[in-house]
């Protein structure tokens, strides 16, 4: 099963992407989570990209394919992924077919996340994230603070969820990122989720009980 989750910044991708990941045993690839793994290996390629994300922009659609084929053509995807943060704009969906078609797969559901905007702010800039596993949580919503220990490792922040950079990101995602919701409403296999102030246990029971229909 392949499942491709589409939504602005902070909508609750990664969230989902990880109950997903739990509940049918299919790894989640995010290209947010890869590129900020080279940010971390003190690259000179991860400080370039360093530069880039925390401006809010996207990096080189010929980086983020080639990060994404190497994932999907691994052993760990022989069972299914889950799209995380990609494509991001036309050119990386056309580019995403060609790969799947490639290699005889297609993606079943894409799930778009729809929130209202501002509760996006308050989404990213509350947002901690553990160093170690990368559970998602966030100040606002639980009583975990930035350096609390999740259990596996430590609770920190992300270098782009401050209020600027993540205007900047909303901008982005409405220029070059909404236009592909209608590339997947034509194949039929966009499914749109409403998400709000509840919280994201409600959207992972609709997002299961789509799949297992
Ligand atoms: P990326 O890491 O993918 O960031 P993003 O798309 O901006 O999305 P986020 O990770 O911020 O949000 P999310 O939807 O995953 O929300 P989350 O579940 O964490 O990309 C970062 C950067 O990398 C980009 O800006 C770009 O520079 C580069 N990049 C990545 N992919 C690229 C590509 N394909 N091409 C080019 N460049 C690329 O949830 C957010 C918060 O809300 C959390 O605190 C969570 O606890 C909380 N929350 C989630 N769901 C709920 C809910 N239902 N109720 C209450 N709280 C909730
Ligand atoms: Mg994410």
């Amino acid at each position: 099963m392949n499942v491709l989750f589409l939504g602005a910044p902070g909508s609750g991708k990664g969230t989902q992407s990880k109950k997903i990941e739990t509940e049918f045993n299919i790894p989640q690839i995010s290209t947010g989570d890869l590129l900020r793994a080279e940010t971390a290996s003190g690259s000179k390629m991860g400080e370039d990209l360093k530069k880039i994300m925390s401006s809010g922009k996207f990096v080189s659609d010929e980086l983020v394919l080639k990060l994404v084929s190497k994932k999907i053509t691994s052993d760990d995807c022989s069972n299914g992924f889950i799209l995380d943060g990609f494509p991001r704009n036309l050119s990386q969906a056309s580019s995403l077919d060609v790969l799947l078609n490639d290699l005889n797969v297609a993606i079943e559901y894409v799930f778009l996340i729809d929130v209202p905007t501002d509760l996006i702010i308050k989404r990213c800039v509350g947002r901690i994230t553990c160093d170690t596993c990368g559970k998602i949580e966030n100040e606002y919503f639980s009583d975990f603070r930035e350096g609390d220990s999740c259990g596996e490792g430590v609770y920190v922040k992300r270098a782009d969820d401050n209020e600027e950079t993540v205007t900047n990101r909303l901008r982005v995602y409405s220029e070059q990122t909404e236009p592909i919701i209608e590339f997947y409403e034509k194949k039929g296999i966009l499914h749109r989720i409403v998400g709000g102030e509840d919280g994201p246990e409600r959207l992972t029971e609709e997002i299961v009980t789509i799949i297992k229909n």
